[in-house]
């Protein structure tokens, strides 16, 4: 790694570092067993906002459970509680009340350190915009997250990815000379280049047309039935909806059904 390079490096660990994203390494208490096939599960979980005099209920009462391997839909409108369900899953917010269970570990049984770990190793985010690196190449940004964790970059894995997600010609690029689509596929193969059980998705092809959209959440849906992987994601693109095993409405911080499919009308 050159300088500029390994300052870039240093930066974006400062900036993960500040969100919580990079701690030292910790291990997870033993014998906590994972819970057979169910992956995800929430009980009574609740995220409530003031605001003023106000509370605003971004979750209210979630009961909900993922198979592991499932690739479920999460749909409903702007303002329901998606995006937060997402981040209580994802470790990167806390409850109001309720818990959240993932791989058999209860999320707010985690320290501060405990959590970073674990969302670095078991979970791999997708966002709307792409959040790459603009200084790294493509090979560098996708392996970021395993050099930062201090882990072994299992680079046959590393290759299979690329060329699953039609990326091998575009490993020396920087992240400014692909577009939305090769981007987005790239922030698919950062996160799943670590093997996390679960990847969650938060509207990945937000910001792609249709037929780039279709390509990015095909792909996804290969890698993730290729490598064994979890999948949850939100869309307002009811077609993508469409590639779940599941779909699930939540509707002013309520999931409107459980366990069983929910056909988009
Ligand atoms: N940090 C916060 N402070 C106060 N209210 C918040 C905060 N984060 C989210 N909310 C509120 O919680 C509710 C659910 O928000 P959330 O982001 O989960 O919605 P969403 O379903 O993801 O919407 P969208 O489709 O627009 O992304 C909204 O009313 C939102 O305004
Ligand atoms: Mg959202």
């Amino acid at each position: 790694m050159n300088c500029d390079r390994f300052v870039i490096f240093i930066q974006y660990a400062c900036v993960m570092k500040e969100k919580g994203m990079v701690n030292k390494l910790c291990c997870f208490r033993k014998g906590e067993q994972a819970m057979s096939g169910i992956i995800v599960r929430t009980q009574a979980l609740k995220k409530y906002y003031r605001l003023g005099e106000n509370t605003v209920k971004a979750l209210d009462g979630v009961d909900f459970e993922v198979r592991e391997r499932e690739f479920v839909a999460i749909i409903g409108k702007s303002g329901s509680g998606k995006s937060t369900l997402l981040h209580m899953i994802g470790g990167l917010d806390v409850p109001t009340e309720g818990e959240v269970y993932v791989d058999g570990r209860r999320l707010n049984k985690l320290d501060r350190n405990q959590l970073a770990v674990f969302r670095r190793r078991k979970i791999g985010f997708v966002f709307q915009n792409y959040n790459l690196v603009p200084d790294l190449n493509i090979y560098e940004n996708v392996v970021l997250p395993i050099e930062l964790d201090g882990g072994r970059i299992d680079r046959g894995f590393v290759d299979e990815l690329f060329s699953l997600l039609k990326l091998t010609e575009k490993k020396e690029a920087l992240p400014g000379m692909l577009s939305g689509g090769q981007q987005q596929r790239a922030a698919i193969a950062r996160a799943i280049a670590y093997k996390p059980a679960i990847v969650l998705a938060d509207e990945p092809t937000g910001n792609l047309d249709t037929a780039a959209s279709h390509d990015v959440m095909g792909l996804l849906k290969t890698a993730a039935v290729q490598f064994g992987q979890t999948v949850l994601l939100i869309t307002h693109d009811q077609d993508i909806a469409q590639l779940a095993d599941r779909i699930v409405r939540i509707e002013d911080g309520r999931l409107l059904k459980r366990r069983d499919s929910y056909a988009v009308e």
